[in-house]
């Protein structure tokens, strides 16, 4: 896919992969809409892409607030009359033994990493759907795979952004749209210095490493597609 003035729309862009992405994109030509919380960090993402020559739009919003997804999509669709990529990237994670896990920090991960999704995905898709054409990756995790310890609600979350992501491609590829997840295993961001203090930093992937596989899948000629991706760090078990 030509990534040349495509419209892309990227969550958890202030910091972390949803950061780098948006910069790579940008770098290759891409508009793309940035989104998170802290605005101040949005507008540092949205400086790197332009000291790149790079094109941005900051949308600031809360992503486990309904509302505030609708919102989000009509400023797209006013400011840009199309949508091509919407990376689902945002999610927060808490852990801890599921004995003693509330079911207040269950909400919030699911609203964020689950719910917040699928409202993206359906926001876009009626933009998409009357374009007739539109990609869409959303970020989960290998712990779909593994199902690592005192994350199980966080798996959880990530398992329903496989679902639904499956359910997507299949019942929109006839409209001309493209949905594909992709499963990156440790990364060095905020998230994992919270959740596995325990693995040597060193032995982490970056962010670059998640955003080369979204510029692998974006990048396939129309004749290809990928609908899943584990990205792992080297030093991990493989599968
Ligand atoms: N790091 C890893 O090892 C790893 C491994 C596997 C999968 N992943 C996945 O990769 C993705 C990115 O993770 P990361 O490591 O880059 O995380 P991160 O550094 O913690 O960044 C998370 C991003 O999500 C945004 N976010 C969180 N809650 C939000 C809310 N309520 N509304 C809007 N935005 C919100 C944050 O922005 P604000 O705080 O500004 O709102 C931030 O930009 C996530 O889906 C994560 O599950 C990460």
């Amino acid at each position: 896919m030509e990534l040349k003035n495509k419209i892309a729309l990227v969550t958890g862009a202030s910091r972390g992969i949803g950061k780098s992405i948006s910069i790579a994109l940008a770098e290759k030509g891409a508009i793309v809409i940035i989104t998170a919380r802290d605005l101040e960090e949005l507008k540092k993402t949205a400086k790197e892409i332009e000291s790149l020559n790079g094109r941005s739009h900051i949308i600031p919003a809360d992503l486990s607030d309904e509302k505030q997804i609708i919102n989000m999509f009509e400023q797209v669709k006013k400011a840009f009359g199309k949508l091509d990529i919407l990376i689902n990237n945002a999610a927060v994670t808490v852990t801890g033994k599921l004995v003693d896990f509330s079911s207040k920090d269950f909400d919030s991960i699911i609203n964020v990493n689950l719910k917040s999704v699928f409202l993206c995905c359906r926001e876009a898709l009626k933009i998409m759907l009357a374009q007739k054409s539109g990609a869409i990756i959303n970020i989960s995790s290998n712990i779909v795979y593994k199902g690592y310890q005192y994350q199980a609600v966080y798996c959880a979350s990530k398992s329903g952004v496989l679902g639904l992501t499956r359910s997507i491609a299949n019942e929109y590829q006839k409209e001309g749209i493209l949905a594909s997840v992709i499963h990156p295993g440790a990364v060095d961001t905020g998230m994992i210095a919270q959740a596995r203090p325990d693995i040597e930093r060193s032995l982490l992937m970056l962010p670059r490493d998640v955003t080369d596989t979204v510029l692998y899948v974006l990048g396939l000629s129309d004749r290809a597609w990928v609908d899943e991706i584990v990205v792992r760090r080297r030093a991990a078990k493989p599968f």
